[in-house]
């Protein structure tokens, strides 16, 4: 080891940088993009961090190749938020070898690998996807719906479903594609969906991303979104809220990103070996039509 300053391994007091590697998914979405700067502006020097932030592009085997790099570098904690739920047992197995604690953000993992994160920090997907079914089942009993799914097999994708679908009934869905989170993909999912659903009239998105591209498919076909067909999104970006506000969204879960602070605190506490709770729930809201200009103009994402 050439490193003649060794840390003395007592959590940082002899004031070294903790060395992070964060995997981001990607930046797939607005969502997304305020995810990364708030962990940014929360994981700096000053706030006792040496980061290494690596954007995987939505692609499963770069997240690996990320994560592989940081066991390499040896970095204190790992954090990151998975594309899909499956197919990290192995990388997790050799993080855990290397006795690197992870921090686990947003998105889950469904892995064999036993305690295979020290704490997790993201919002309830399935209860996001809950909140949008009773907004439907509550307004518009008898919609016709189509379901626009974000990349498929990832936590967000299988939990909103799961919890939309299970308080509409499955019976009021007509179809679903994925739009894989982004608003080309949605727009491009949505033109074909109205072409085979004609007579749908409702919109569940995973997404505000992909609710905005699917706005420009519905008016192109000539109808009026948010008339014609009612949407339902999660998120709340500001271009989300901006669309409540212009009446082509209707309802809108929110799936708040701003959440570095709380990461920074569990890498501190994760790196001084001090307890943590295995999760953390991100608080969500929800919006409709009655929410003014002036709010989504102080939308600071
Ligand atoms: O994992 C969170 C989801 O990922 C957000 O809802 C979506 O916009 C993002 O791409």
């Amino acid at each position: 080891d050439t490193n003649a300053t060794q840390d003395s391994g007592d959590g940082g007091d002899s004031g070294e940088l903790i060395k992070v590697g964060f995997s981001q998914l990607g930046a797939e979405s607005g969502w997304r993009t305020a995810n990364t700067e708030s962990v940014k502006a929360s994981l700096t020097e000053e706030n006792g961090i040496d980061l290494t932030f690596v954007d995987a592009q939505q692609k499963q085997e770069n997240q690996i190749k990320a994560l592989r790099d940081f066991i390499d570098q040896g970095v204190d904690v790992i954090a990151f938020s998975p594309v899909v739920q499956t197919g990290w047992d192995e990388v997790l197995q050799e993080i855990q070898d290397a006795e690197i604690p992870v921090v686990l953000v947003d998105r889950t993992v469904d892995t064999t690998v036993t305690d295979p994160y020290a704490t997790w920090i993201g919002a309830d997907f399935k209860s996001e996807g809950v909140k949008a079914g009773e907004w439907v089942k509550e307004n518009y009993p008898d919609a016709k719906i189509f379901e626009l799914q974000g990349t498929l097999g990832s936590g967000a994708q299988v939990d909103r479903e799961a919890g939309f679908d299970e308080t509409v009934g499955a019976d009021k869905i007509l179809g679903k594609a994925s739009g894989n989170f982004t608003r080309a993909e949605g727009k491009a999912a949505m033109e074909a969906a109205l072409q085979a659903y004609p007579d749908m009239n409702l919109l569940f998105t995973h997404n505000d991303d992909m609710g905005l591209g699917a706005i420009e498919a519905i008016e192109a076909a000539g109808k009026v979104p948010g008339k014609d067909i009612v949407i339902v999104s999660v998120d709340g970006v500001r271009d989300g809220l901006q669309a409540l506000v212009d009446k082509k969204f209707n309802f809108v879960v929110e799936c708040n990103p701003v959440f570095g602070d709380q990461i920074l605190d569990a890498i501190k506490k994760v790196y001084a070996g001090e307890d943590v709770p295995k999760e953390t729930i991100v608080v969500d809201a929800t919006f409709d039509q009655t929410i003014t200009q002036e709010e989504v103009d102080a939308r600071p994402y």
